[in-house]
């Protein structure tokens, strides 16, 4: 009886102990965590008939310090074999050891990849492509969203995953299926696209009115005309392609938002997250993000291709893009540990690099460095794929020991965790922007070079050593000090009222070229461009003239211009023609018929400053602007000047100030820190030399 007792009583505190986790689950969705998130992807389905190698793993885990592992992803054919026939055992196993030997989880709902049986079963979870043929069984990432059989099929699953785990303790996030991606043109997405354009313009005539289909005589008769676009057939409609991308969005977030019913259903309690890719173009992330608990992407950078720098900022950029979508710390889901196998080239990271790149995207906000993968798989696509434990199995080799010293510098800036990146600056690069630009057949039809100018910007600034959010039109301007807007092409979520009243209250905006030139549904403005913003700009944008592959123009300063400009700089591409009312001029055009024009201005509004850039200048241009206006501003930056190659990124908490400071140069730098009011917390530094690759942290007392 007293054994009964004793185990009834342990039982009652331990489930106790869960629903208060539970209970805290629900309220915060948080993953609270008092580590960082440290491990990858991991396939133990690949290997469940070597048991050794899986106890193998788990000593070489630990030796790296990793602390969490993602499973799951793409296990649907050993979760469920046959229709209806699951087995779990060995994930549940998997899962225990794991946690018994301190090791968390992040567990995948399958979704990215279906089993064979489903596809025969079930043809129409097949998608169709846009020139309407349907595609055989292969791959992954391939099914239709909208198909009832697809959703049924993974919400039976999901759920029985979530009533298996939504209890254990190990299991702390969802990983909701896996880089969701593509779209489908069957039937059913056509039927489910024609019902999302009723529910959006109720009439007829009202969308004909926004897509404008006078011209060419496309005018629809009614809603069941309605094809989506393709080769053969509409395809240069903008108001159609535009709205059709709209839906292929909103058609995986509703797909992504049953995936995660089904776990609720199921009693999960846990966070949930989705892994986005890189600069991806076919679904606007933030309307995901908006339903997930984290975003998290996966960073696969060409390092060692150019410049490490560029592509180190490069990656930046996607961080901070993925920080600001939830203005919260993001989770870094994949990234590789050498080189991965499916790039033109497989470059191995140059030694040091592994530690750089994992430590710039805690830099820039992320709680976690994950890798894909834990154990390189055997066969087929990706068994060349670089991996923390490779084919030959041990713990002696290059990049199990760089891993492993990342893994110790992660437990070393323990004190970082909790902090956030608070940014000054922003930069607008807003999704359904570049969707309708670079549909348009306009000014440059091989190149507008959005990300690129987007980029400029954000080196400039970054040089300048602001942090920098990446936001879009949806967005708050209020937190910041200065915005840029490169090629703000469409207008939309009333972001000239918002540019408008920042500006008035104080703010400094950058636009240039080629923007408020469209609405929301891809129409022109009339009566002068930038849109609504004339009086802000002090000018109005006359023509643009799209320039040959081989042309270029230049800048020449304003003698005795307000920002000091006195270098000249040369342009490419796009050069737009303005008209300047109250706008000062600070540069003119040196060649061309528009010789003596503006290309670069100033203009007080309220009490701010409108800056209208009109041409796309090289990198130096954009360089001296910002730091003269950071300068100028006096704005917040933690070093006086950078060297060339380092990269400085600041996370804040309530008490302190955490500096990063990387050199992505394989040679070393000199430096001057002033560490009279600071301690350096990671990194060496000596003889004001920060070594190759390596990483400062600096804590600033507040
Ligand atoms: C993607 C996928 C992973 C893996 C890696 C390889 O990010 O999510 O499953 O295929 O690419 O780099
Ligand atoms: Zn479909």
């Amino acid at each position: 009886l007293r054994k009964f007792r004793k185990t009834f009583k342990l039982h009652f505190i331990t489930n106790l102990l869960l629903l208060i986790e539970r209970i805290r689950r629900m309220i915060q969705n948080d993953l609270n965590i008092d580590k960082f998130i440290y491990g990858g992807d991991y396939n133990p389905e690949q290997w469940l008939d070597r048991p050794d190698i899986l106890k193998q793993d788990l000593l070489l885990m630990k030796k790296a310090h990793i602390n969490t592992v993602t499973l799951g992803v793409f296990s649907w054919s050993t979760l469920e074999p046959i229709k209806d026939c699951f087995n779990f055992t060995w994930l549940i196993d998997i899962i225990d050891k794991l946690y018994d030997n301190g090791i968390q989880v992040i567990l995948a709902t399958p979704s990215g990849a279906r089993p064979r049986w489903l596809a025969e079963t079930y043809p129409e979870v097949l998608r169709v492509r846009e020139d309407r043929t349907r595609q055989l069984y292969g791959e992954r990432h391939n099914h239709c969203y909208t198909s009832p059989a697809y959703r049924e099929r993974v919400r039976i699953i999901n759920q029985k995953l979530a009533k298996t785990f939504r209890n254990h303790p190990g299991v702390i996030l969802w990983h909701i299926s896996n880089e969701y991606r593509g779209e489908c043109h069957c039937p059913l997405c056509q039927e489910a696209f024609r019902n999302w354009l009723k529910n959006k313009y109720k009439d007829i005539d009202s969308l004909n009115r926004a897509w404008w289909t006078t011209f060419w005589s496309h005018t629809y008769n009614s809603f069941h005309q309605i094809e989506s676009p393709s080769s053969i057939g509409d395809h240069g409609l903008h108001g159609l392609n535009l709205d059709w991308k709209r839906f292929v969005t909103d058609q995986t977030v509703d797909f992504m938002c049953e995936e995660i019913h089904a776990l609720r259903d199921g009693g999960a309690t846990q966070p949930v997250t989705t892994n986005f890719m890189d600069d991806y173009k076919g679904l606007n992330y933030y309307n995901l993000a908006k339903h997930i608990d984290y975003v998290s992407w996966d960073s696969y950078p060409t390092w060692n291709k150019e410049d490490e720098i560029r592509t180190a900022y490069n990656t930046a950029l996607q961080h901070d893009l993925m920080r600001s979508m939830k203005q919260k710390p993001f989770l870094l889901m994949e990234s590789c540990p050498s080189s991965p196998n499916w790039q033109a080239i497989s470059k191995l990271k140059k030694p040091g690099l592994l530690q750089s790149a994992s430590l710039q995207a805690i830099a820039h906000g992320s709680d976690s460095v994950q890798y894909f993968q834990i154990r390189q798989s055997r066969g087929s696509f990706e068994k060349f794929h670089g991996a923390v434990i490779d084919h030959y199995g041990g713990s002696d080799t290059r990049v199990f020991n760089e891993v492993t010293e990342t893994g110790a510098s992660l437990i070393e800036l323990k004190q970082v965790i909790g902090s956030k990146v608070d940014s000054s600056a922003a930069i607008i690069y807003d999704m359904e922007n570049r969707w309708a630009m670079e549909d348009a057949k306009g000014p440059r039809n091989e190149g507008l070079f959005y990300h690129e100018s987007v980029l400029k910007s954000y080196q400039a600034l970054r040089k300048a050593a602001l942090n920098v959010d990446i936001i879009n039109m949806e967005q708050s301007l209020d937190s910041y000090k200065l915005v840029v807007a490169p090629m703000l092409y469409m207008f939309r979520s009333g972001i000239e009222t918002k540019l408008r009243t920042f500006v008035e209250n104080g703010g400094i905006l950058i636009m240039t070229y080629w923007s408020g030139i469209v609405n929301e549904t891809d129409l022109c403005y009339l009566e002068g461009t930038p849109h609504s913003l004339l009086d802000v700009f002090g000018l109005r944008s006359k023509e643009i003239d799209g320039l040959y592959e081989w042309e270029e123009n230049s800048l020449i300063p304003i003698p005795e211009n307000s920002l000091q400009l006195h270098t000249s700089y040369k342009c490419k591409n796009l050069c737009d023609l303005v008209k300047t009312t109250s706008a000062e001029v600070l540069a003119v055009y040196g060649e061309d018929f528009y010789a003596g024009m503006p290309t670069a201005t100033k203009n007080r509004f309220g009490r701010g400053n409108a800056y209208y850039i009109c041409a796309d200048f090289e990198q130096g241009f954009y360089d001296e602007v910002i730091k003269k206006i950071v300068k100028d501003s006096k704005l917040f930056v933690p070093v006086k000047s950078i060297p060339n190659g380092v990269e400085v990124t600041t996370r804040s908490s309530s008490e302190n100030k955490y500096v990063f400071i990387q050199n992505f140069n394989m040679h070393s730098v000199k430096m001057e820190i002033d560490t009279r009011n600071s301690q350096i917390i990671l990194g060496n530094y000596k003889k004001s030399t920060i070594e190759g690759f390596d990483t400062i942290v600096l804590k600033l007392k507040r």
